[in-house]
């Protein structure tokens, strides 16, 4: 079966940060997955040259455009092998292949009719590069970029992006599939519920000259966007290369929900108006913050994935990013948390289970990994070899799913039944007992053919680690190619040739050492304690937060607002808190109940109104990706007013 999967074509006017390098490492490892379940895979990412924000970059560097896309696109490409992160093609929409195929997808939806001329006058963000609507501002500003956008009216060319908004409804609707997670589906549908203008699609040379001229007139270049989203049918040589049949049709695109818009909506009516059937899926992650702040360049708080990898090491630096971030919610990055997972998950559990087995299988086997004999399974093993074929068939379901956090929860339950196995066999012992070696023999089997698995399921997720672990079980047979469908079987495993050296897998990370994420705010490392780098707390710390309990007398929805909910509390003084629980609860449900609140929190102003306090509440995950806030209620005998400590 073919695959074929792409990144974002990232912004030359940055330097790789986090961002890409997460969207980029989850690519690789979905298509390093699809190879292992027997696909032919075309994974492409790559560099999106033109518009205003890279011509304004290239002037404020003091470079040409040309000089400048070549000097960061050049930054990109050099990125990704030292994530590990391996690309069949890396597509610039400079290259000419490019520009050939933006003009003639131009004509050809311009002679059908589907562009036309128009004056326009709208509010324009160059942040965004597009006008937004009335209905997107928040307080009269872009809420991405925080700056209100430029009224402008100048005439340009339309592409008739309303004339497709019925079919898009209806294909998104019978295509469960087509976008996820559903919240971001549900998003798409909600903003389709009004009517859809046309897309701008040009920009005057006289503003612009940075960009892919018009085939029909040379006083316009292409609006970026038009130009960047059909980078994802050059990269396969759209219209008539062999690549393009083949792939098109299986063609799944990796983004974060900054883009949604342009990806859910502006790419499949372009699409369907070139008459090409649209994408297969969509997949929308959420963004990562830095310690629980918005990433950017002004806070001095930008991740560099090139020093994240000299830091923690590749492999788990991908393991982090894939386990901590759960599909399609935001995650917070910091060094306590990634320390925290390559001490807890990789250097104890599965760094401690390979040495275990390996140092084991070297005393009591002869240094080679046992032949299972079947016959002489007893109840533990047949717990753990069920364990592994269920683990295979749920990492299958959620690695298809993009739910990578969930696929890796599912190993590591493994990992820990088998840390559990070792404990209970005790092999130690075994070996004492002339009577048990072939107990023994078996439970040495066991382990070896386990981690065996291990290592191919976690091969497109830590490719180094992967190989290392089977080369020092000396069972390097075919890794790829199917091998994924026949995992589970255990008359399958290669035979051991002869444990190779037997490698510390994961070195415990030292806390004490000076943390990536501090370093890079404001060349300033913060001195933090080891406590706090491992994200404990003093008692007192604890102790300064004010909990009490609170009863609900009055609740209200917050105009404008469909997060908000104002609440009137007693603790008993009568306060106000303004709670982001809308979605999640009804204000009339609300009142009587008794929840527990932040009493002495310095008052903050939500939507114009002031909020004396915070609300404590729970996020629940929920099977689609989405989440649910659940308040802590408390017993309604409870007095308002009751310190919590
Ligand atoms: N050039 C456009 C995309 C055109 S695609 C036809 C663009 N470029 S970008 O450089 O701004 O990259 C945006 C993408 O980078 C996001 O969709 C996401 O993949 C990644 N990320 C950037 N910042 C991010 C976070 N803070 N967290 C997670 N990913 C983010 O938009």
């Amino acid at each position: 079966m073919p695959t074929y999967v792409t990144t974002p074509i990232y912004y030359v006017n940055a330097q790789p940060h986090l961002g890409h390098a997460y969207t980029t490492i989850i690519t690789d490892t979905y298509s390093r997955f699809r190879r292992l379940a027997g696909d032919q895979v075309r994974f492409q990412t790559g560099t999106d040259e033109h518009g205003e924000k890279i011509a304004e970059a290239a002037a404020k560097a003091g470079d040409s455009p040309r000089d400048y896309v070549d000097r960061i696109a050049a930054t990109f490409k050099a990125t990704w092998p030292l994530l590990n992160v391996r690309p069949d093609h890396i597509i610039r929409t400079t290259d000419s292949e490019h520009i050939r195929t933006v003009q003639h997808i131009l004509d050809q939806v311009h002679q059908q009719g589907d562009i036309y001329f128009s004056e326009y006058a709208g509010l324009y963000c160059r942040g965004c590069e597009r006008f937004l609507t009335d209905k997107e501002l928040v307080e009269g500003k872009c809420p991405d970029h925080l700056v209100e956008p430029e009224p402008i009216a100048e005439q340009n060319y339309f592409f008739r992006m309303s004339k497709y908004q019925d079919w898009l409804i209806e294909h998104i609707k019978q295509n469960p599939e087509f976008i996820t997670p559903e919240r971001y589906r549900n998003e798409v549908l909600a903003f389709l519920d009004e009517p859809l203008e046309d897309l701008c699609i040009s920009r005057p040379t006289s503003r612009l000259t940075w960009g892919i001229p018009l085939p029909f007139d040379s006083n316009f270049v292409t609006y970026v966007w038009f130009d960047a989203l059909i980078n994802y049918l050059t990269g396969i040589g759209y219209p008539d290369g062999p690549l393009f049949a083949k792939y098109w049709s299986v063609a799944e695109h990796v983004i974060a929900k900054d883009i949604l818009k342009p990806h859910a909506i502006y790419w499949p009516t372009m699409l369907k108006s070139m008459g090409l059937a649209p994408f297969k899926r969509l997949h929308v992650h959420g963004y990562w913050n830095v310690d629980a702040t918005k990433m950017s360049k002004s806070l001095g708080n930008v991740i560099r994935p090139r020093e994240l990898a000299e830091e923690y090491g590749v492999d788990p630096m991908r393991y982090f990013l894939l386990r901590e971030m759960s599909f399609g919610l935001d995650a917070s990055f910091s060094s306590a948390a990634i320390i925290t997972r390559q001490n807890a998950d990789l250097a104890n559990d599965l760094g401690n289970l390979f040495s275990r087995s390996l140092t084991m299988i070297g005393k009591y086997t002869q240094g080679r990994v046992p032949s299972l004999d079947i016959a002489a399974l007893d109840s533990d093993d047949r717990e753990v070899q069920e364990a592994l074929h269920n683990m295979v068939a749920t990492y299958e379901i959620e690695m298809n799913a993009f739910r990578f956090h969930k696929a890796l929860q599912a190993v590591w339950e493994v990992i820990s039944l088998l840390n559990r196995y070792i404990v209970t066999n005790a092999p130690w012992e075994l070996a004492k007992d002339v009577s048990k070696q072939e107990r023994l023999h078996n439970v040495l089997a066991i382990l070896g053919g386990s981690l065996w698995m291990l290592a191919v399921v976690l091969k497109p997720v830590m490719p180094e680690t992967a190989a290392k672990m089977a080369k020092a079980l000396g069972m390097e047979e075919p890794f790829d190619a199917a091998e994924l469908a026949q995992l589970g079987d255990w008359a399958r495993l290669p035979p051991s040739s002869g444990l190779g050296e037997v490698l510390q897998l994961f070195p415990r990370m030292d806390k004490k050492k000076e943390p990536v994420v501090e370093k890079a705010v404001a060349g300033k490392p913060a001195k933090k304690s080891i406590e706090e780098q491992s994200g404990l707390i003093e008692l007192a710390q604890f102790q300064a937060v004010e909990l009490r309990v609170a009863q609900i007398n009055a609740a209200q929805r917050v105009k404008k607002s469909d997060r908000l909910l104002k609440l009137s509390l007693s603790t008993p003084e009568k306060r106000t808190v303004v709670a982001g629980i809308a979605q999640s609860y009804s204000p009339e449900e609300l009142i009587g109940k008794k929840v527990v609140i932040a009493a002495n929190l310095k008052p903050a102003k939500l939507m114009g109104i002031v909020s004396e306090g915070m609300v404590l509440a729970a996020k629940e995950p929920l099977e689609d990706g989405s989440e649910r806030l659940r308040l802590l209620f408390v017993d309604p005998d409870m007095s308002p007013g009751s310190k919590i400590s």
